[in-house]
């Protein structure tokens, strides 16, 4: 990614969010001072993907803090408003988990919260870092030695994270030892996760892509067209069950029924280990409208109705290695993070 486009920065006295919802036609940038505007844009996906959400968390409560010392809030309005942050989106594990983390710097003011949380952001990139480094060590010594076809779903890069990306972190790991083929770069419906910021991405980038309707994934894949599928996660249970972008599923069992492959790339801070499988992890279900209509335009009769998981569950079984910054986890052999987070 060129050095001048950066998801999320702190300025000063707000939180710059470049706006994922303009990409690809337009590269805008939001600044959001007040928790309104945080847990909206949050909602409306303007700052997505699970590490990118706990930075913004983390920051959110710095903006918290802020904002009560400006209009006057007491004690409680202004953790009522760290709470709605916290609560913003429930599946992210990264989100709570970065609130929970900067909370305790609350006493000691915005700026005890606003370094805790460039800590958080300092420490993703360099664990993307080796989470690519990683991933692609990993998956080298299991494919052949040619360059690669690659599968990816949603958009788990640079713009998912505070930069570098888990699954397009390795990626581009693979890519700057020229071992890229092409990948290919799911939709992701509803919302074009792949389609307007994963293909974006890789072209800044200069990586090869293609981009496919979801449904064209499990095809693809058993036409022998992907060596490695690499996805990213939004919670991971304690027995390695891996919540990620709705259609994962399907990449799993295809990946399962070809035999390559499916490398799940996230950083430990996704690993739930209260959660221990993936039938205790909260799937948010988004508004109907977005299944039913593509940016205000309809695509189904009137007020059909409509479902929208935006996450499902792939069983551990299916994930063939989870690599965080830490090390990789063959969890389809049996290998659980709850074994080894004794170790993290
Ligand atoms: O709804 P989104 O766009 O926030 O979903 C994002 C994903 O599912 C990503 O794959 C996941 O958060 C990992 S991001 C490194």
């Amino acid at each position: 990614m060129t050095t001048d486009v950066r998801t999320l920065e702190w300025t000063g006295d707000g939180l710059r969010l470049l706006d994922q919802t303009l990409l690809p036609e337009r590269v805008e940038y939001v600044v959001v001072r007040d928790v309104g505007a945080l847990v909206d844009s949050i909602r409306r996906l303007v700052v997505r993907g699970a590490p990118a959400l706990g930075v913004a968390g983390a920051f959110g409560v710095a903006i918290a803090v802020r904002q009560a010392t400006r209009e006057g809030w007491d004690d409680a309005r202004r953790d009522a408003a760290i709470d709605l942050v916290r609560g913003a989106r429930p599946t992210a594990v990264n989100l709570a988990a970065a609130v929970d983390r900067v909370r305790p710097f609350v006493a000691g003011g915005a700026d005890a919260v606003v370094a805790e949380a460039q800590a958080i952001l300092d420490e993703d990139v360099r664990g993307n870092r080796a989470i690519g480094a990683l991933g692609a060590d990993w998956i080298l010594h299991r494919t052949e030695d040619r360059p690669l076809r690659i599968l990816t779903h949603c958009n788990a890069g640079a713009l998912a994270t505070a930069g570098w990306g888990t699954a397009l972190g390795v990626v581009r790991e693979l890519h700057e030892r020229r071992r890229v083929e092409l990948v290919y770069a799911d939709e992701t419906r509803p919302l074009l996760q792949g389609t307007r910021l994963t293909a974006w991405e890789l072209g800044q980038a200069g990586i090869p892509c293609a981009v496919q309707v979801d449904a064209a994934a499990p095809s693809t894949i058993l036409r022998g067209l992907v060596d490695v599928a690499v996805i990213g996660a939004d919670r991971i249970a304690a027995n390695g069950d891996t919540a990620n972008k709705i259609g994962s599923l399907g990449v799993a069992l295809a990946c399962a029924e070809a035999g390559i492959p499916l490398v799940v790339a996230a950083p430990w801070s996704t690993v739930d280990l209260a959660v221990p499988d993936g039938g205790g992890i909260p799937i948010e279900e988004r508004a109907p409208e977005e299944v039913r209509s593509w940016r205000g335009v309809p695509a189904a009769p009137g007020s059909m109705a409509a479902v929208n998981p935006a996450f499902d569950v792939t069983p551990a079984r299916l994930v063939t290695a989870l690599v965080t910054e830490t090390g990789v986890l063959e969890v389809s052999t049996g290998a659980t993070p709850s074994a080894v987070s004794s170790r993290v």
